[in-house]
C-alpha cells in the first residue's frame, strides 16, 4: 500500500483513539473518549443541544450558509476547472457548525485563510510529525504524557482552548445569549456544581467543543461529498433529485424550510443510500488496510 494511505488511515485513528492523556493532549478529554464517571453528566447536560427541536430553530441559520455556498459555487463554477468536492464541502459544515455550535461566523466558505478551516485540515493531516507523536503515544503512553509537560501544546490544542476560553468570556461581558452549545459550556462553568464531583477545567470544556467542532464538520461533509461522487456517477439518479428538488421548490414558493425539505423522500433515499454505500467502503477500507499493516 502507498506510503500516503497508510498515513491516512493513522492521521484519523489518530484523531479517533481513546486513550485520555490530560497533560500531552489536554483535548482528548472529550465526550468520546471519557471514562463513564465524567461522561455521564456531560453528555447529560449536552445532549439536549441536538433534539429535533433544536434542529428546527437552527434552520435558518443552515439555510443562511447554504446561500454562502451557492454564491461560492458560482465562483468557482465561473472557472470552468474540475471542483474538489470534498474541500467545498469541508467548508460549508465547517461554516454550519460555527454558526449553529458556536455563534462564531468561520468564514470558511468566504475566506481562503480561514483559521477554522486551517486548523479543521491540521486535525486530519499526515505529516511526520504526526506519524512520530502517534506511534510514541501508542507504544509508550506514559513517556508521552511525561514529554506533555514538557512540549508546549500543538497549534490546534491552543487555538480551541484559546478561542473557548475567549467566547464565554466575551458573551459573560456583554450579556450575550444563543441558547447554543457555547451557552451551556457557559452554564457548566456557571454552575460547575451540576456536574457532581468531577473537577470542570477550561481544558475539559474546551475538549467538548473540539470534539463538537470536528464531529459536526468531518462526519456531514464526507457524507455530502460522498452524495455527490455518487450521484455524478449516477446521472439517472441526479437527474431524479434535481427533479424532486426543482418540483419542491416551485409548489412552496422557493421557501425550502425544515418541514418542506423532511417531504422529500427522494432526496432522503439518496442521503441513506450514501450512508450505507459509505460504511460498506469504509468497512473494505479498514479491513484491507489493516490485513496491509500486517504484511
Ligand atoms: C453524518 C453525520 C454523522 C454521523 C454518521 C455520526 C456518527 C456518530 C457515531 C457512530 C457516534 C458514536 C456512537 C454514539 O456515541 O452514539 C457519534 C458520536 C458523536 N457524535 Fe456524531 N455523527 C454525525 C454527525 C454529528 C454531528 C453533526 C455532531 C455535532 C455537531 C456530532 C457529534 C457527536 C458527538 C459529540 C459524539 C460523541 C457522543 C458521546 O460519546 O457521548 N455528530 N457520531
Amino acid at each position: 500500500m502507498q506510503f500516503w494511505y497508510k498515513n491516512l488511515i493513522l492521521s484519523r485513528i489518530y484523531l479517533i483513539t481513546i486513550l485520555i492523556l490530560p497533560q500531552a493532549e489536554p483535548l482528548s478529554q472529550h465526550l468520546f473518549a471519557l471514562e463513564p464517571k465524567r461522561w455521564r453528566p456531560l453528555r447529560t447536560k449536552l445532549s439536549p443541544v441536538f433534539t429535533s427541536g433544536k434542529l428546527k430553530e437552527m434552520f435558518s441559520l443552515i439555510s443562511e450558509c447554504g446561500d454562502y455556498l451557492v454564491k461560492y459555487m458560482e465562483k468557482i463554477a465561473d472557472k470552468n476547472e474540475p471542483v474538489e468536492c470534498r474541500e467545498l464541502t469541508a467548508k460549508y459544515t465547517t461554516d454550519v457548525i460555527g454558526s449553529c455550535a458556536f455563534g462564531i461566523e468561520m468564514h470558511a466558505l468566504s475566506n481562503e485563510d480561514s483559521e477554522f478551516r486551517k486548523m479543521g485540515r491540521k486535525i486530519f493531516v499526515s505529516s511526520w510529525k504526526n506519524i512520530l507523536r502517534l506511534r510514541i503515544r501508542q507504544m509508550f503512553p506514559w513517556l508521552y504524557e511525561v514529554l506533555g509537560h514538557i512540549v508546549s501544546p500543538t497549534d490546534v490544542t491552543k487555538f480551541f482552548i484559546r478561542v473557548i476560553v475567549e467566547t464565554i468570556d466575551y458573551r459573560e461581558t456583554n450579556n450575550v445569549i444563543r441558547n447554543d452549545f457555547i451557552d451551556m459550556l457557559r452554564e457548566l462553568k456557571k454552575h460547575p456544581d451540576k456536574l457532581g464531583d468531577i473537577e470542570l477545567t477550561d481544558h475539559l470544556l474546551a475538549a467538548q467543543a473540539f470534539v463538537f467542532f470536528v464531529a459536526g464538520f468531518e462526519t456531514s461533509s464526507t457524507t455530502m461529498s460522498n452524495a455527490l461522487y455518487e450521484l455524478a456517477l449516477n446521472q439517472k439518479v441526479q437527474d431524479n433529485l434535481r427533479e424532486e428538488i426543482d418540483e419542491a421548490y416551485v409548489k412552496y414558493n422557493g421557501d425550502l424550510k425544515y418541514e418542506n425539505i423532511k417531504k422529500m423522500n427522494y432526496l432522503d433515499k439518496v442521503f441513506k443510500g450514501t450512508s450505507s454505500a459509505k460504511k460498506v467502503r469504509c468497512f473494505f477500507f479498514f479491513c484491507f488496510s489493516f490485513n496491509d499493516f500486517t504484511t
